[in-house]
């Protein structure tokens, strides 16, 4: 498979490498069916740059350092970097989870990551158990002014809600997807009720059908290990990789689903509409040329 031809796609930041990672020895990678090759110059600037064909490199690609991560564009972004205001409050945990490559479309692992109906049935007895299946009313919405999807309101019994947590209680989530390839979680702190920790997934799509995704977390939390938040968030991740993994096709369709969709799926549902909206084939089943 060759380089997207897909502008939406191309004309978007995409978080590549983990900043902690990334020296003065080139990283091989890949965005959007083009090979890219990342290293930092001896200032300390990261430069990231396509591969041709012929094996020589292309010009220097947009880059920029967030979230821990670099983050570059194939194409001209159209918008900055997403931002995360939690980033800047200083007495938060920052939680980077490592990179988990996935054989789904990247916009499959945010449908998967906006989903609290499966919370029971593949994170049981940690995000969900039964008989607590049902998935309370929630709001979705397309937010115009920021253009962006929007969960709001959304309650889940979960027996175990963050790491610090060891019984069972309703959270309170919103779900917030900035643009097409990143999602996030934000989550009624249990050790701090007046402030929410922020979970953002940001997702490198190589193919339609291929990905990295890599879990990043600014957490209100002064109790537990580095070592134990890592466990609980990869634990969880891994859990979803075999889901997503499994579902067929593995490219999103846009249209609502064939069955009959329930008002638990009202997030998925208004996120498809804005993908069609946008016009982006890149991982959906209107493949990309
Ligand atoms: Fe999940």
């Amino acid at each position: 498979m060759t380089r997207t031809t897909d502008r939406v796609a191309l004309d978007d930041w995409y978080a590549v490498e983990t900043s902690a990672e990334l020296g003065a020895i080139p990283m091989r990678n890949r965005l959007l069916g083009q090979d890219i090759v990342s290293r930092r110059l001896a200032d300390g600037a990261p430069l990231i740059r396509e591969v041709l064909d012929d094996g020589s490199f292309g010009p220097p690609l947009p880059v920029a350092e967030r979230y821990g991560c670099v983050w570059t564009s194939l194409g001209t972004p159209v918008r900055p970097i997403v931002d995360i205001p939690e980033a800047a409050e200083t007495d938060r945990r920052f939680v980077p989870c490592g990179w988990v490559k996935m054989r789904a479309s990247g916009l499959r692992i945010v449908e998967n990551f906006l989903d609290m109906a499966h919370f029971p049935f593949v994170h049981t007895d940690i995000l969900g158990a039964e008989p607590y299946t049902e998935v309370p009313q929630y709001q979705s919405e397309i937010r115009r002014d920021v253009d962006e999807v929007w969960a709001t309101n959304c309650t889940f019994f979960q027996p175990r809600i963050a790491a610090t947590e060891d019984k069972g209680d309703f959270v309170h989530l919103t779900y917030r997807v900035p643009s097409p390839f990143i999602v996030m979680l934000y989550r009624v702190c249990p050790t701090s009720p007046n402030r929410l920790d922020a979970i953002a997934l940001f997702i490198q799509p190589i193919e339609e059908d291929l990905c990295r995704a890599q879990p990043v977390m600014y957490l209100v939390d002064s109790l537990s290990t580095q070592t134990a938040l890592l466990r609980f968030e990869q634990v969880i991740f891994l859990q979803d990789r075999i889901i997503v993994e499994n579902q067929r096709p593995l490219l999103l369709p846009l249209e609502p689903r064939a069955e009959i969709p329930t008002r638990a799926d009202s997030s998925s549902i208004a996120y498809r509409r804005w993908l069609k909206e946008k016009g982006i084939r890149y991982g959906t089943t209107n493949r990309a040329a």
